[in-house]
C-alpha cells in the first residue's frame, strides 16, 4: 500500500457492529476514506424523510459545536453531504448506509426506516457523536466504504415505562424515548396510571391530580418487609407536557402508547373519586405494592367517566394505540357485593367474573370508535370468553402461550413474558444487586431471549404461527418502577439489559444462530462508551457500583427455573386467583 494511500480498512467486527446489529449485510469496499464531519457538512432530504434529518443534523450540530448546511430539494454541490434518500424498494422500517469518504447517503421507504438509518449513521461516529457538546477539536468522523442494508424483524419493538409508581419528570422522559430510539425501539408504552399515581392531567376530572397523583409515603422494598420511608410521593404530567413527549418522540421515530390502567390498579383514581369504587368510601392513594383488591365498580357511571377520560387522552396522544390495563383485577369485591353480582346477571353473564372482560371491551369499543386500536394485558383476554373487539392487541405477559391463544382467537399480540423481559427484575443474583425483585434476568438471559420459542410453540400445539389469525406483532420490555425511584435506578435496570433485547427484537436471528459472545463484546467494546458518553449510569457488566448498592433493603426473588419445573410454560408467571379472590401468586415485588 503507497505510504500516501487510504487507511487500511477496519475489521469488520471492530464496527461498532450497531446495537441493534445490522441484520441483513455489511460490506467494506477498499480505497474508501472516512467521512469527516465539517463546517461545510450538508444535509439533504426527501421531505418525506425530513424528521430522521433533522434529528441527526440536531444531534451531529450538539455533539460537534458546528451549524450544518440543509437542503430538501436535489440540488447538487460539491460539499461532503449526507442525503437522505427516499426508495420505495427498501423494506419498510428498513433503511440502506452508505458511506465514502464525500458522501453519506441513507435511503429508506418511510421514515420510520429513515429514523432507524440516522441512529446507526450516529453510532457509527462513535461515543462522541453521543454528547451534547464537543469536548475536543477532533472531527466526527464516520468509516468509509460501508454498505448496509438493514429492516427491523419485528414492527413492535417496544419497552414500557412505568412513571405511575414512580414518577419521572418529564425531562428524563424525554431522554428515555431518545434512548430507546438509539436503540431502535419504537414503541413507549407510558404505563400512567396505577394504584399507587394518577400522571395524566383529565382537565374535567381534576381530582385525579389534584389527589391521586401523590401519595402520602412510599415501601422501601418489597411490601413483604413492612417498611415505609414517611416521604410524600408525588408528580403528574400536564396534558402540554404529554403532547411535548408526543412530539419529541415523533421526532425520533418512537410511538408513544398512552396507558390508563382499569378495572384493577385503580386505588389512586379511587382516591380521588370514591364513587368509582366497589365501596364508596373515601380511600389514600395506595403506598405499599403489590395487588390490590381495591377494584373499579364495573358500572354504567364508571364506564361513562373513563370513556371520557379515554377521550382527554385520545386527544393529546396520537398512537394509533390506546392502553387499556385489564390486568391484575380481584374480583372478592365484586362477588361480596349483591349489586355487582346482580348486575353480571343483568348483563346475561355466567359470572360475575366476566365483568371483567365485558367492562374492558366497552371500553376497547370506545377506543375503536375513537379510531385508536386498544391494547390490553392478556388476563382481560378469556380464551372461549372473548369479548375483545377483534382490533384489540393483547400484550402476553405471563407468558407465552396466553398471547400465542389470543393469536388463535385472532388477536394481534405484543409478547412481554415477565419470565425473559421485565428487566425491573434482578440482572445478577450477587449479594450486591439492589432490591432484587422478580425472575434472575442476565444481559446474557436477555440476549437469548425468543418472542416465539419453540418450547411455547409446541405445548400450545402450534406448527405454523404464521397461519394463525392474528399475527405476532412483536414484542416488548417491561420497567415497573416500584423499586426503581429514580432516573438513575431506571437506567441501571434498563442499560445494557435494553440494548440486548432491542439487539434480539430488531434483528430477529433465530435464538441458535444467536452469538451472545459476539454481542457482549461489541457492546463493551462499542456501545457502552456509547451509553457512558450520554450519560447514562448502566449496570457495569461485573455487577453494581458501591453506589448503585442499596443494603438492607429487602427485595424478593423468584426461581425461574423452580417455577418453570412446576409449570411449563403455560403454568408460570403472573397471578393467580384462588377461590376466594385472594392473590396466590403475587407479582410486584
Ligand atoms: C403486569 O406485570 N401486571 C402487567
Amino acid at each position: 500500500m503507497p505510504d500516501d494511500g487510504p487507511d487500511p480498512l477496519p475489521d469488520p467486527s471492530a464496527l461498532p457492529w450497531p446495537v441493534p446489529g445490522f441484520r441483513r449485510a455489511v460490506v467494506h469496499a477498499p480505497l474508501a476514506g472516512p467521512f469527516v464531519v465539517g463546517p461545510t457538512t450538508a444535509v439533504r432530504t426527501a421531505p418525506e424523510l425530513t424528521a430522521a434529518a433533522a434529528t441527526w443534523k440536531r444531534q451531529t450540530e450538539d455533539a460537534t459545536g458546528l451549524t450544518l448546511g440543509w437542503e430538501t430539494d436535489d440540488a447538487r454541490d460539491d460539499r461532503p453531504t449526507v442525503s437522505f434518500v427516499l426508495d420505495a424498494t427498501v423494506a419498510p422500517g428498513g433503511y440502506t448506509l452508505r458511506t465514502g469518504a464525500d458522501a453519506v447517503v441513507v435511503t429508506a421507504s418511510d421514515v420510520a426506516g429513515a429514523h432507524a438509518g440516522a441512529q446507526t449513521l450516529r453510532q457509527l461516529a462513535g461515543p462522541r457523536a453521543f454528547r451534547r457538546a464537543p469536548v475536543d477539536g477532533t472531527p466526527l468522523t464516520v468509516p468509509g466504504g460501508l454498505s448496509a442494508n438493514d429492516d427491523p424483524a419485528h414492527e413492535w419493538r417496544g419497552v414500557l415505562l412505568d412513571v405511575a409508581r414512580h414518577f419521572l419528570p418529564k425531562h428524563d422522559v424525554l431522554r428515555f424515548v431518545e434512548l430507546a430510539a438509539a436503540h431502535h425501539l419504537n414503541v413507549v408504552q407510558l404505563h400512567l396510571t396505577d394504584d399507587q399515581g394518577w400522571r395524566f392531567e383529565s382537565r374535567r376530572y381534576p381530582r385525579l391530580t389534584e389527589v391521586g397523583s401523590w401519595r402520602r409515603e412510599s415501601g422501601v422494598g418489597t411490601w413483604r418487609a413492612g417498611v415505609f420511608d414517611g416521604r410524600p410521593h408525588g408528580g403528574f404530567y400536564t396534558q402540554d407536557d404529554l403532547r411535548e413527549v408526543v412530539a419529541h418522540a415523533r421526532a425520533h421515530g418512537v410511538t408513544v402508547v398512552p396507558e390508563i390502567d382499569v378495572p384493577g390498579h385503580v386505588e389512586a383514581a379511587v382516591a380521588a373519586y370514591p364513587e368509582l369504587g366497589t365501596r364508596k368510601q373515601p380511600h389514600e392513594v395506595r403506598t405499599t405494592w403489590g395487588i390490590s383488591t381495591e377494584v373499579l365498580d364495573p358500572s354504567e357511571e364508571t364506564l361513562a367517566f373513563f370513556r371520557d377520560v379515554l377521550d382527554e387522552v385520545m386527544d393529546v396522544f396520537d398512537a394509533p394505540y390506546v392502553a387499556l390495563g385489564g390486568d391484575e383485577v380481584p374480583i372478592a369485591l365484586w362477588r361480596a357485593n349483591p349489586d355487582i353480582v346482580r348486575r353480571a346477571a343483568d348483563l346475561g353473564l355466567d359470572d360475575v367474573a366476566d365483568l371483567h372482560g365485558s367492562f374492558l371491551g366497552s371500553l376497547a369499543r370506545h377506543v375503536v370508535a375513537g379510531g385508536r386500536r386498544p391494547v390490553v394485558w392478556d388476563e382481560a383476554f378469556r380464551p372461549g370468553h372473548d369479548t375483545l373487539p377483534r382490533e384489540t392487541v393483547v400484550t402476553a405477559w405471563r407468558g407465552w402461550t396466553v398471547g400465542l391463544q389470543a393469536m388463535a382467537a385472532g388477536h394481534d399480540v405484543v409478547m412481554a413474558p415477565e419470565q425473559a423481559v421485565y428487566l425491573d427484575h434482578r440482572a445478577g443474583d450477587g449479594p450486591d444487586e439492589p432490591v432484587p425483585v422478580g425472575f434472575l434476568h442476565t444481559l446474557r438471559d436477555v440476549h437469548r431471549f425468543e418472542p416465539l420459542p419453540a418450547g411455547a410453540l409446541a405445548e400450545a400445539g402450534v406448527t405454523d404461527p404464521g397461519a394463525l389469525p392474528g399475527k405476532l406483532l412483536g414484542a416488548q420490555a417491561e420497567l415497573w418502577t416500584e423499586h426503581l425511584d429514580s432516573a438513575r435506578r431506571l437506567d441501571y435496570a434498563a442499560f445494557p439489559r435494553l440494548a440486548a433485547f432491542a439487539d434480539v427484537v430488531w434483528t430477529g436471528q433465530p435464538v441458535d444462530e444467536r452469538d451472545t459472545d459476539a454481542f457482549v463484546e461489541r457492546l463493551e467494546r462499542d456501545h457502552l462508551p456509547r451509553l457512558a458518553a450520554v450519560g447514562v449510569e448502566f449496570r457495569p457488566l461485573a455487577g453494581p457500583h458501591p453506589w448503585q448498592t442499596r443494603p438492607g433493603v429487602a427485595g424478593h426473588p423468584r426461581d425461574l427455573a423452580a417455577e418453570l419445573a412446576a409449570g411449563g410454560f403455560g403454568g408460570v408467571g403472573g397471578w393467580v386467583e384462588d377461590s376466594s379472590g385472594v392473590r396466590t401468586n403475587e407479582v410486584g415485588g
